[in-house]
């Protein structure tokens, strides 16, 4: 049995997140992680928020509460949205943790002592009309590498180049668009990653499965030049992981913090020890998934996020692993995505557009989301989210064909068989034939699934709940059992074989509506099969599903154009 760890990108905990940051990191690991149980891997699936930084500060200021109480506060709704979509994480987190806090102040201790933090005098941004220090993204300009207007002081989101505030051209306070901005001087601490370059380079070269997105963009950075340059860990902002050699103070660093991106990733570890606090277990515990010296050795580590995570996860946070020269488990594979966009256009959280995943649980159950979300992943491009789309999809795959699979041959074997399933008949050619192709076609989900191809999967699942269809139109019980109603017999029990089957290879995707499917023949067989298993006895009682999908029509659709903007 393998030993699965799977993060996905942590959620900032600055506001609630929209569809692009959930198909862009936890919903795919989700699915994931969900296939991986099924099969009987162990996995340990762990998500949390990032809390720390000016956005999350600044979004505090803005809901008029004190930092700390806007981040307990938001991360509880994240949580609960977490749930209302069904992410089974085994823990979510968060990255003010004391757990975290340790293990960040301990990773600086090592990283010093290795001679791969520098203290540096340096510059920094004072916003006068602000009346403070301006870190990394609240000071925007056009960015030093491609020219964008709009690039941030920690990474230009046009060309994805981790920036400093003081490379920007023309810059301006993004807080109060303010340009009189000086230039004070103050000490951080710098990470040596240049040092690094060999290892890092030999280890992504090393990643010869790794999608291209991934290699691509940290190969980018790497032989940029530039990419891998020295970069400052620490701010002076009140709300974070004070800067601490481990437990002792750091002469000269009072009242400064670890930067986010220096504490965040460190947080997948933190969350992993707040796991084993919140469930009775001990270090040792939380250390085998981390510890190739205890155990993690056996690990298999997957990553998920979208692109612009992956120079952060591809360099700076193995930097940060690789210089603490401790035996800490490296990621051994990293699923990077590219953008969603709304109705061919941007998600934008600061301007509201698009569709923020607290209005999308109240206006349809998760797993249409789900489906939709995971169908038209960005894995190869860019994909756009349309109403059009959405309600296209949710009436065809889960309505017409998953729904009516499952109500038309519910219905039609109680009315002619009571609420058991009926006895007598053989199989046929028919039945062969379907056996055939569902497995081949099992055989396949299973490979998309262990390769997280995420829309080839579902793509497959789809042509199996088809099968369904296409098996029912054929073999037509209805019509069969007017002449020989043990041979619609046969049938209908091959259908709730079907049934059965879609419940448990529909589960990673769909769990809520797979949920109500196994409910039918009160089934509690998670297990993900590998071929179609025998079909379910005579006399096994059965239910009849309500309200499995209800579909979406035109004039919603149009209503919600309107309320979410559409189209330009
Ligand atoms: O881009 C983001 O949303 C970040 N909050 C992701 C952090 S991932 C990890 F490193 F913590
Ligand atoms: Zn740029």
């Amino acid at each position: 049995m393998t030993r699965h760890l799977i993060t996905s990108a942590l959620p900032y905990i600055n506001g609630i997140k929209h569809l692009g940051n959930l198909v862009g990191s936890q919903l795919p690991a989700d699915v994931y992680a969900r296939f991986l149980r099924a099969k009987g891997d162990e996995v340990l699936f762990i998500c949390a928020t990032d809390e720390h930084g000016t956005p999350a500060e600044l979004a505090a200021a803005k809901a008029g509460k004190d930092v700390a109480d806007f981040c307990k506060d938001m991360w509880k709704i994240q949580s609960d949205i977490a749930d209302g979509f069904g992410l089974s994480f085994d823990h979510f987190g968060r990255s003010s943790s004391p757990q975290n806090h340790a293990l960040t102040q301990a990773f600086a201790a090592k990283l010093y002592e290795n001679g791969l933090i520098s203290e540096v005098d340096e510059e920094q941004v004072y916003s006068h009309t602000d009346g403070r220090y301006l870190p990394d993204r609240y000071v925007e300009g056009t960015c030093p590498n491609c020219a964008y207007e709009n690039a941030r002081g920690d990474q230009c989101e046009n060309c994805t180049k981790q920036l400093d505030p003081t490379d920007l051209i023309n810059p301006r306070s993004a807080i109060s668009g303010s340009t009189e901005l000086e230039v004070r001087a103050t000490k951080h601490l710098y990470l040596k990653q240049s040092m690094m370059r060999e290892k890092l380079q030999e280890w992504i070269d090393s990643k010869t499965d790794w999608p291209i997105l991934t290699t691509s963009i940290a190969k980018k950075w790497l032989n940029d030049g530039d990419g891998l340059q020295d970069r400052s860990i620490t701010r002076d902002l009140d709300w974070g992981v004070p800067v601490k050699r481990g437990d002792e103070p750091w002469p000269g660093m009072e009242g400064k913090v670890f930067y986010v991106w220096f504490d965040a990733p460190i947080e997948y570890i933190g969350a992993t020890a707040e796991w084993a606090q919140a469930n009775g277990k001990t270090d040792a515990d939380w250390r085998s998934w981390w510890r190739n010296d205890e155990g993690a050795q056996n690990v298999r580590y997957t990553e998920f996020m979208a692109k612009d995570n992956i120079p952060f996860h591809t360099l700076s946070f193995p930097a940060t692993i690789m210089g603490s020269e401790e035996p800490w488990k490296l990621v051994d594979y990293i699923k990077g995505f590219n953008w969603l966009l709304y109705e061919g256009g941007k998600f934008s959280t600061s301007q509201g557009r698009g569709v923020f995943m607290n209005q999308a649980l109240e206006l349809f159950p998760a797993d249409y989301w789900r489906w939709w979300l995971i169908s038209n992943a960005p894995e190869g491009s860019d994909s756009d989210f349309t109403w059009e789309s959405f309600q296209g999809q949710v009436n065809k795959d889960l309505a017409d064909v998953l729904g009516n699979f499952a109500s038309r041959l519910t219905k039609f074997t109680r009315s002619k068989f009571g609420e058991t399933l009926p006895d007598g008949g053989e199989d046929s050619e028919l039945e062969t034939k379907l056996r055939e192709e569902v497995n081949a076609r099992l055989v396949t989900l299973t490979k998309h699934l262990d390769a997280i191809e995420l829309r080839k999967a579902a793509s497959e699942l789809r042509a199996i709940w088809a099968l369904g269809n296409e098996y029912l139109q054929e073999a037509a019980p209805w019509s069969v059992f007017k002449t020989d109603p043990e041979r619609a017999a046969a049938i209908v029990r091959m259908g709730f074989g079907l049934l059965d089957l879609y419940a448990r290879i529909s589960a990673p995707f769909i769990p809520h509506l797979s949920a109500q499917l196994a409910e039918v023949l009160n089934s509690n067989d998670t297990s993900w099969p590998s071929t179609l298993p025998h079909t379910p006895k005579a006399g096994t009682p059965f239910t009849v599903p309500e309200n499995l999908v209800a579909k979406i029509d035109d004039e919603t659709r149009d209503e919600l154009i309107e309320r979410f903007g559409g189209r330009d």
